[in-house]
């Protein structure tokens, strides 16, 4: 069987990259990253994709509808059939989303349908809540509101910082997105009424 070829966007860090980088480095894993692309020409990221000898493109966002062609262009070009968002932190153009639609995740560091948006752990510590989190969910044209996929929750310490929050998190949303990646690749999720209906097991 083929694999089926991951397209990753980021903006920063990548350290949800590297988890999926790591997740796929089996030749056994039904998913590979074919292309990783950049809105930013500093994202650490890109070093992350160089390393591990997977092709990077670094596409300027200031035009929204410019990234949007160029990058739909390279994914398609690299074969990729489905699309994770990783940090990547610009909203992107509705004709890309509609493009991708129900092929393209993002990991958001919150429990959605709970503190959409920026500053996730301050908006946590603000409202007392004791458990956090982290949702995979399709991207529609909607900011942060897609079906979800599934989550990883972390319980809210007394004396918790949203430093402290962001590094418990992040360790879980590792493990989080490439296993929420895998469901899509084995083709066990499916989108009912809006929501994401998780097969048990595959169909033969
Ligand atoms: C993560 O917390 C992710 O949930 C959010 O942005 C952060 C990206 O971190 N969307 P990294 O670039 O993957 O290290």
């Amino acid at each position: 069987m083929p694999r089926l070829r991951l397209g990753v966007l980021i903006s920063g860090r990548g350290s949800n990259l590297q988890a999926l980088i790591e997740a796929t480095a089996d030749p056994a894993h039904p998913a590979e990253i074919g292309l990783v692309i950049s809105n930013r020409a500093d994202a650490a990221g890109l070093d992350r994709a160089r390393r591990a000898g997977i092709p990077s493109r670094v596409i300027a966002d200031t035009n929204r509808e410019h990234f949007a062609a160029e990058a739909h262009h390279a994914l398609r070009g690299a074969g990729i059939g489905f699309v994770a968002l990783a940090g990547f932190m610009r909203i992107l153009h509705p004709g890309f989303v509609e493009g991708w639609r129900d092929r393209m995740v993002n990991i958001h560091p919150s429990l959605l349908p709970a503190f959409p948006g920026l500053g996730t752990h301050r908006q946590a510590l603000d409202a007392g809540v004791l458990e956090h989190g982290a949702t995979v969910h399709f991207v529609t044209a909607q900011l942060d509101h897609g079906p979800a996929i599934a989550q990883a929750r972390i319980e809210v310490r007394p004396g918790d910082t949203e430093e402290t929050l962001a590094t418990r998190l992040l360790v879980e949303e590792h493990k989080l997105y490439p296993y929420a990646i895998r469901l899509f690749v084995e083709d066990r999720l499916s989108i009912v009424d809006d929501q994401v209906v998780v097969a048990e097991t595959h169909k033969i």
